[in-house]
């Protein structure tokens, strides 16, 4: 089991730092303590799209899936700060044992990856006999360990054409993203029950609608979002992909059905285009990852402060789940894909 060392807990057990000090003072400059941590410590800030603005903006290296997988394999940072959610920080950990690798929040999880607990996933795994898994990189360490390949949006195609086309595959956790793979590669697959509770909230009526009164604004969305909304996008891509098309798209309005942090940077990169949320089909922010927004700016300097909570991995564990992911990293490396 990949073993977490919680934060208030450790500080507890220290005793070196009262829980006063966790108190920020408010006329810290957050910016800059976080920049003069980084330097003194060695540490790199990975951060997801998906983060808030800010985190956006102090981060090393901002990143869909894959491009924070291949950069925490090639960092030389002692300590790897992930501002993202929990197998993102053990995906890095799995690359890098050595390293000190810290998240911001411990309960920043995945309702993906919790969609997929591995005792099921095992007996199911074992009901199809020499079939290739395939799991989609936000899945446990557990999940990844059964896995034989793991892909990201990015590379999934790739991935899925490396495998010769007479074995059979099974995709976990997302069945989503599966059925558009199997779909648009003509290859069948057996997939995991899994969904984003993000992706999966999209509402067709009001998007149609959305796009009646903005008839010259092209949908484009990610695919982990359900094939009723994929058949009306105009476009579909990773995180990446939506991000690049924005750029080299002559539309100059979009409706965007994946999570809202991304709008930040398509409207840096096209401050004269507009961007629109595709509206969930419910009154909430739905479309904010709940997890992926825990991460606050206070907790990443609290974090690279004391150095926790930190990730550590079962030594088996890991090198079980390096296997695949090597895989993956390599099939990318020759797909020249950098996410
Ligand atoms: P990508 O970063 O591969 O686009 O995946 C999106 C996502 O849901 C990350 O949690
Ligand atoms: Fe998981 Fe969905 Fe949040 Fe991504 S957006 S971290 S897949 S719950």
């Amino acid at each position: 089991m990949a073993e977490i060392v919680d934060f208030k807990e450790k500080v507890a057990q220290l005793g070196e730092v009262g829980f006063l000090d966790i108190h920020i003072d408010p006329t810290l400059d957050l910016f800059a303590e976080i920049d003069r941590l980084k330097k003194e410590k060695n540490a790199v800030l990975l951060a997801h799209y998906y983060q808030e603005a800010d985190i956006q903006d102090i981060a090393d290296y901002i990143g869909d899936s894959l491009q924070l997988a291949q950069k925490a394999a090639s960092t030389t940072a002692d300590i790897i700060l992930f501002a993202g959610v929990h197998f993102m920080a053990e995906t890095a950990k799995i690359l890098n044992p050595t390293k000190k690798v810290i998240l911001p929040d411990l309960k920043a999880g995945c309702s993906l990856a919790d969609s997929c607990p591995p005792q099921e996933f095992a007996a199911f795994k074992k009901k199809f006999p020499g079939y290739a898994v395939v799991s989609y990189i936000n899945c446990s360490a557990e999940i990844k360990a059964l896995s034989d390949y793991i892909c990201t949006s990015s590379n999934a195609e790739f991935i899925i054409n490396a495998i010769p086309a007479d074995r059979g595959i099974i995709f976990a956790p997302d069945k989503n993203l599966g059925a558009y793979l199997s779909k648009k590669l003509n290859r069948e697959m057996v997939l995991w029950d899994g969904s984003c509770m993000v992706h999966e909230i999209f509402s067709l009526e009001k998007i149609v609608r959305l796009q009646e009164k903005h008839p010259k604004a092209k949908m484009i969305a990610h695919p982990e979002c359900e094939a009723a909304i994929l058949d009306i996008a105009d476009y579909i891509g990773s995180t990446t992909n939506l991000l690049k098309y924005t750029i080299s798209d002559e539309a100059q309005e979009y409706i965007v059905a994946t999570e809202t942090g991304i709008l930040h940077k398509m409207q840096e990169a096209s401050p004269h285009k507009t961007f629109i949320p595709a509206p969930p089909n419910n009154s909430c922010a739905c479309n904010d990852c709940p997890h992926m927004k825990l991460n606050t700016l206070e907790k990443i300097y609290l974090c690279l402060k004391y150095e926790l909570p930190e990730l550590l991995m079962d030594e088996e564990l890991r090198l079980q789940a390096k296997l695949p992911i090597d895989r993956m990293l390599e099939i990318s490396a020759a797909a020249g894909l950098k996410g």
